[in-house]
């Protein structure tokens, strides 16, 4: 299977979809969401992005959808595109689908030894593997840190710098085996899940393009609009609780001249919704998703 959707009802329930609305899926993978969404329309429309080339197979053949293979910071160019000003709501599944993860010489998994690749789009230059034999030791630090929230990143990033002066690091394996001195052997899942989350954000810019995201989806959600947003860890979780709350990525609402905060949203979850139990046991990728919705004002 190319993807399990994951908080799939609720997720489309969120969207409170009107039968003839116009609606975006920016994150297409294997298409779970957008048949749910398109089950839902009448003659309403369904615009979908993904920017790996493999999702395309996935593609829907009805007259209500368009799928594009590119990266959803461009949302507002397509929608402008296909002639569309405002729609009534987009979803977004952020992160990797299982496909991603499971065909190995994509290079997302700790699993299989493979080429350090972990781009979502293939055409895109950058690899992990750019990274991890470019970047100083600084920027390595960083990027641990911020990225994979890693207390003792310093290790990491000196353990990589100094293996790269003997041999480029290019595979999968040859980072483990660099990395491996820097945690004890019982929490070896943990810190490389860590260590592979922290590259995956760099490689394909995901805080910056979620940020884009937002902002846009700000601008084109007309008012009774819903946005509906499924992340994956705490870094992508904060920025969207924070945009929903205040507009902007720190969660600071500013006031205006009488004192009244200047909001664009209505929170439709003030707590995020998490899968149950029986989805978690279905489906291990479900375990760390949390599910917010907002209504433009
Ligand atoms: C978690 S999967 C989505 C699964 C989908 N909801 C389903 O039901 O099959 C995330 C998908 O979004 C795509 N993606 C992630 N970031 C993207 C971006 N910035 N622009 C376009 N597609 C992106 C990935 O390539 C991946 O296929």
């Amino acid at each position: 299977m190319y993807h399990n959707p994951v908080l799939l009802q609720k997720s489309v329930e969120g969207l409170n979809i009107i039968p003839n609305g116009n609606y975006v899926d920016v994150t297409f993978g294997g298409g779970g969401h957008s048949k749910a969404i398109l089950q839902k329309l009448v003659d309403g429309k369904l615009i979908a992005f993904d920017q790996d080339a493999d999702a395309l197979k996935n593609t829907i053949d009805d007259d209500r959808f368009v799928l594009i293979n590119h990266n959803f910071q461009f949302l507002k160019n397509f929608l402008r595109l296909h002639k569309l000003e405002k729609v009534d709501g987009i979803l977004a599944d952020l992160g990797v689908s299982s496909h991603q993860f499971d065909v190995p010489e994509r290079g997302f998994s700790t699993r299989f030894d493979a080429p350090l690749d972990m781009r979502m789009n293939n055409s895109q230059p950058v690899k992990a593997s750019d990274i991890v034999n470019t970047y100083s030791e600084e920027e390595l630090k960083r990027l641990f840190r911020d990225y994979g929230e890693i207390k003792n990143s310093g290790c990491f990033s000196r353990a990589i710098t100094e293996a790269r002066e003997i041999k480029p690091i290019v595979t999968t394996n040859e980072l483990i085996d660099c990395v491996k001195k820097c945690f004890p052997q019982h929490k070896k899942n943990k810190f490389l899940a860590q260590v592979f989350q922290a590259l995956r954000i760099e490689v394909n810019d995901e805080m910056q393009t979620l940020k884009l995201l937002l902002e846009q989806a700000n601008e084109l959600l007309a008012p009774g609009g819903r946005l509906v947003v499924i992340s994956y860890h705490s870094l992508e979780d904060r920025l969207v609780k924070n945009f929903i709350k205040s507009g902007n990525f720190k969660g600071i609402v500013e006031k205006d001249f009488f004192g009244n905060p200047i909001v664009s949203f209505k929170q439709i979850t003030r707590k995020p919704i998490m899968p149950d139990d029986i989805e978690i046991e279905n489906n291990s990728r479900a375990r760390s998703a949390k599910l917010r919705i907002a209504e433009k004002i």
